[in-house]
């Protein structure tokens, strides 16, 4: 089984117990975790979360699921991409996610990241779309979304959080 997906600048590879400080360092961030409705995650729960990244990315097949991003440059971790069905009832469009550890953002990693996973996901299925969620307020997150290609195609309440989101929409005629 394929394990990993490569782009110019990043390697995108399955998480491992050994991780722990990198998603301590992209969630333990007050400027990320904002974003995500959390609170800064601290070291005892950033273990919890590598347990549990190994559980759920363990349900999902090529290409889908929760990547680490790895700047190869240097071997870091330099984030998450998720691509998986929207949790949720009735319909389940595929989504994209991105989340980049603040020393990471400003050099188009996310974009880069997420063009490898949305291609993938075009290759790999005959989905005609990708969707992503992101709220009204986060503007580098639409940015990328629209650099991308995507549209806005609505409103999506969020219940576990209760919060509205901007939906997008990226067709696959138009990828
Ligand atoms: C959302 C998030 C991933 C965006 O990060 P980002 O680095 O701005 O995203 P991109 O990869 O699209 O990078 C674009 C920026 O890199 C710059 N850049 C530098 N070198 C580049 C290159 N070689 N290629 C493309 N862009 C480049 C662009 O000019 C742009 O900068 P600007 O915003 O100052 O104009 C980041 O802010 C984040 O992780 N936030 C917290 C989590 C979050 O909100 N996730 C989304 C939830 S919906």
């Amino acid at each position: 089984m394929e394990q990993s997906i490569e782009t110019d600048r990043l390697t995108l590879r399955r998480w491992t117990a050994d991780d722990g400080p990198a998603v301590l360092a992209l969630y333990g961030n007050a400027e990320v975790a904002r974003w995500l409705h959390r609170k800064p995650m601290t070291a005892a729960e950033s273990e919890e979360a590598i347990s549990m990244l190994l559980e759920r990315q363990a349900q999902f097949e090529h290409p889908y699921g929760l990547w680490a991003i790895v700047e190869q440059s240097s071997g870091l971790v330099a984030g998450m991409g998720l691509i998986k069905p929207r949790p949720g009832v009735g319909e389940q469009p595929v989504e994209v996610g991105w989340h980049l550890n603040r020393n990471f953002w400003g050099k188009g990693y996310a974009t880069e990241m997420a063009c490898g996973l949305i291609t993938a996901h075009f290759e790999h299925s005959d989905a005609d779309e990708v969707t992503t969620i992101i709220l009204p307020d986060n503007l580098r997150s639409q940015a990328t979304a629209v650099r991308l290609g995507f549209v806005h195609s609505g409103e999506w309440f969020l219940h576990p959080v209760g919060l509205n989101h901007r939906s997008y929409r990226l067709k696959r005629e138009d990828w």
